[in-house]
């Protein structure tokens, strides 16, 4: 399977996550199987930038840009080696697994300000939580996700879970609530 690292900018020491991912798997998904949560304002529609990364290395294990993608990183201005996570694909076959190293910038990483506990939280749920805001706001006709307007907040998840948390049969309720609610 191919293999990813992840660094956050100007963190001393640095903050550097790796593993194996699925050949295939969006940058985006890979940093969330990693435990990391980056922004994706649009929810991964190649509309807000905010899930952009610098690949340090691997570009060539990485999916072609489209016409989308192209599109965002010039109106962003943000030039190779810069790529959307949402829309940029880490390729690898078994018998010849890739390597990428991506660095993020600070303020585009969550893991590590007001949204960290999100990374405490099993990954099934904060999958399905993810899946769920960003649902709920596409729905709603929002073209951008932001943590306190996304219907429910990040807020309302967090104060739920930490209600929950303690107990297995809570948790397993909770998410299925989330799974019904989509
Ligand atoms: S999440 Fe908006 S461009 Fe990737």
């Amino acid at each position: 399977m191919p293999k990813i690292t992840f660094y956050s900018q100007g963190l001393h020491p640095p903050h550097k996550i790796s593993g194996e991912v699925p050949s295939g798997m969006s940058i985006l998904d890979a940093s969330e199987k990693l435990g990391i949560l980056m922004r994706h304002d649009c929810g991964g529609f190649a509309t807000c930038s905010t899930c952009r990364v610098f690949v340090h290395e691997g570009m060539r294990n990485l999916s072609a840009i489209d016409l989308d993608e192209e599109n965002m990183l010039e109106e962003a201005k943000l030039p190779p080696p810069y790529r959307l996570s949402c829309q940029t694909k880490i390729l690898g076959e078994a018998t010849c697994p890739a390597e990428v190293v991506v660095v993020i910038d600070d303020d585009m990483d969550w893991s590590k300000g007001a949204f960290g506990f999100l990374s405490e939280i099993p990954e099934s749920v904060r999958r399905i939580a993810r899946i769920m805001v960003e649902k709920k706001a596409r729905k709603s006709g929002l073209t951008a996700i932001l943590p306190d307007f996304a219907f429910p907040t990040l807020e309302e998840v967090k104060k739920k879970l930490e209600e929950v948390s303690g107990s297995p049969a809570l948790l397993a309720a909770f998410t299925k609530e989330l799974y019904e609610s989509q």
